[in-house]
């Protein structure tokens, strides 16, 4: 069965993307068959993807605005073996008021991705969320069976987690009865600042064992590549961004393996 799985936190500049993108591309090179949808009016992971802004034809917001089209209309393949993507761009930023009066409207995303599911063919769907708990997270978190919460660590990285730790309990009451958090990346860790392993221990304490032993390093390589429309993994295949990210994808994989992720 498809896993579908939202990259989620609402602030801005933490990791989303870039982990989306990552770590998709980290398990399609394992094999696993991925879609990415972009979730984001901003339009990152396509633009990181090599999509340029003009070739996105129909995008993540049409496709909602019409769940009765064929999904493969909408699906683009990327660069990337095994990795596909529906990209997004600024439309995306008026859907909420569009679907302001429809009362079915948390529903979309679902409604989609079950179409998409129809086909069978991708084992893992991956969400990159906007930096809001607005109506697109919700959303999301309707259509997933689990969240990943990518945190910088950085002074203030659990600041605001208690309010997503709320939204996803809500969603899980109201909405979707079996969503849950799947792990925790800690992402832009710098070894020779001090800070950070204090992030890490306050995190680890949080979040326990949700927080996954492959931390993220802050590498110039994982910045540099979205300027050049790759995936870390394929811009420079030996830095250690690329690597910490391919030991993420193993141990993603694993919790399918073990059990621990739904
Ligand atoms: N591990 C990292 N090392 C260095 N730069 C990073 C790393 N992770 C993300 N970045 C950079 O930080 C910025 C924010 O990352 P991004 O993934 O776009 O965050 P979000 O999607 O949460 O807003 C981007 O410029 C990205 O290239
Ligand atoms: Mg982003």
């Amino acid at each position: 069965m498809t896993k579908v799985i939202s990259i989620i936190n609402q602030k801005g500049g933490v990791g989303k993307t870039t982990s989306t993108i990552n770590l998709g591309c980290a398990l399609a090179n394992q094999g696993q068959k991925i879609l990415l949808i972009d979730l984001d009016p901003q339009g990152n992971a396509s633009t990181g993807l090599g999509i340029e802004p003009s070739t996105r034809l129909k995008t993540i917001y049409e496709f909602l605005l019409n769940p009765e089209l064929d999904p493969s209309a909408f699906i683009t393949n990327s660069k990337i073996d095994n990795l596909d993507i529906i990209t997004a761009n600024v439309d995306l930023s008026g859907l909420e008021t569009e679907v302001a009066e429809n009362n079915k409207r948390a529903f979309f995303l679902k409604e989609i991705i079950s179409k998409i599911n129809e086909k069978n063919q991708y084992n893992q769907i991956l969400i990159d969320c906007p930096p809001s708990l607005s109506l697109l997270t919700i959303m999301a978190l309707v259509a997933s069976n689990t969240v990943i919460i990518p945190l910088q660590t950085e002074f203030f990285a659990l600041e605001g987690v208690s309010q997503l730790i709320k939204t996803i309990e809500r969603v899980k009451q109201n909405l979707n009865k079996s969503l849950d958090i799947q792990g925790v990346i800690l992402t832009m860790y710098d070894k020779r600042n001090k800070l950070c392993s204090q992030v890490e221990s306050e995190a680890r304490r949080y979040f326990d064992d949700k927080v996954y032993k492959s931390v993220i390093p802050r590498n110039v390589r994982i910045s540099e590549a979205p300027s050049h429309g790759m995936p870390v993994i394929k811009y420079d295949r030996n830095c250690t961004g690329t690597l910490a990210y391919e030991e993420l994808a193993k141990e993603v994989l694993q919790q399918y393996k073990s059990g621990v992720a739904a």
